[in-house]
């Protein structure tokens, strides 16, 4: 059965309320993006631009390397979206930060990226595919519980942006035995603490990222091994994926902004074109709610 899936608004909410919803695994929902927008002639670029560089996607503008990587474009057109990017990223960590202040200490401020393409009907492999409904597994590497908090403004100006879910982290895996034998792989035990090997494998990355900063997205620790296989159990598996209990549909119309943790909730990309999307990792020590976490609920179960 598919519902239409009741948001709550957020425009005025005070920020305990964002922030204890945001880890109650809700979407938060602005009618209105309550971060401002780029100008109008740099979102008439970014829609115009962007989708014409031969194999433009997803544009990402990195922090730790100060730049875009892997984008083929001329120079003005690089340097133009870089500080576009750049801008937006700024404007959406000053939103959390008088929002979400217990969320600050430690975090990353990740990258800030433009989707230009439409996600309806791309022909892609499952495990990339964001069509189908899944958790997000993994940011920059390894997260090791950390949480992926993302914030998202729809800015087409005339089609809504449509997600699918199926509902939280924390009932999918309560309801679901499969996720739990997933999180177990192989071992047949949930196993969330580092072994020796992980210690060196991450000492390693961390060296080599002080010089080359985009390595650390190699990294990688049991916690987000557990995740990944549950992911891809959420895209791979055909049963799971033609489940639609509990599916619901949300629509985002033209210039609404919303934020969710994509660890937290399962998500899917139904359809829409051009939105905004930043990434901040947030410490798992900083949740004013840690229990809700997956790394607890998955410790809970081991
Ligand atoms: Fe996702």
């Amino acid at each position: 059965m598919v519902d239409r899936y009741t948001l709550r608004r957020f425009d005025d909410a005070p920020p305990e309320a964002i922030q204890e919803a945001l880890e109650r695994s809700e979407v938060v929902y602005f009618e209105q993006s309550p971060v401002p927008l780029p100008s109008e002639e740099d979102l008439d670029f970014l829609r115009e631009e962007l989708p014409r560089q031969h194999k433009v996607k997803n544009v990402s503008y990195h922090p730790e390397s100060d730049s875009i990587p892997r984008f083929e474009a001329s120079t003005e057109i690089q340097e133009r979206t870089k500080q576009i990017l750049k801008s937006h990223r700024a404007e959406v960590e000053a939103f959390f930060r008088r929002n979400a202040p217990a969320w600050t200490p430690g975090w990353t401020v990740g990258t800030s990226s433009f989707r230009a393409v439409e996600e309806k009907g791309r022909d892609l492999k499952p495990r990339s595919n964001n069509e189908i409904v899944h958790i997000d597994a993994g940011a920059y590497g390894a997260t090791n519980g950390n949480r992926i908090l993302r914030f998202f403004i729809n800015v087409n100006p005339s089609v809504d942006r449509v997600w699918g879910t199926k509902g939280s982290f924390a009932e999918l895996f309560a309801s679901q035995g499969a996720f739990v034998e997933a999180a177990r792989g192989k071992h047949g035990r949930i196993r969330l603490e580092k072994s020796v090997g992980d210690r060196l494998f991450s000492g390693v990355v961390r060296g080599l990222s002080k010089v080359y900063p985009l390595l650390r997205v190699i990294d990688s620790s049991p916690y987000d091994r557990a995740m990944r296989r549950i992911h891809n159990y959420m895209k791979d598996t055909e049963s799971f994926r033609n489940d639609t209990t509990g599916y619901k549909e949300i629509r985002f119309p033209p210039f609404s902004a919303w934020s969710v943790f994509t660890d937290g909730i399962s998500h899917s990309a139904v359809s829409g074109q051009f939105a905004l999307i930043t990434t901040i990792l947030v410490p798992l020590e900083n949740m004013v709610q840690p229990e809700l976490a997956p790394y607890n609920i998955l410790a809970a179960a081991s």
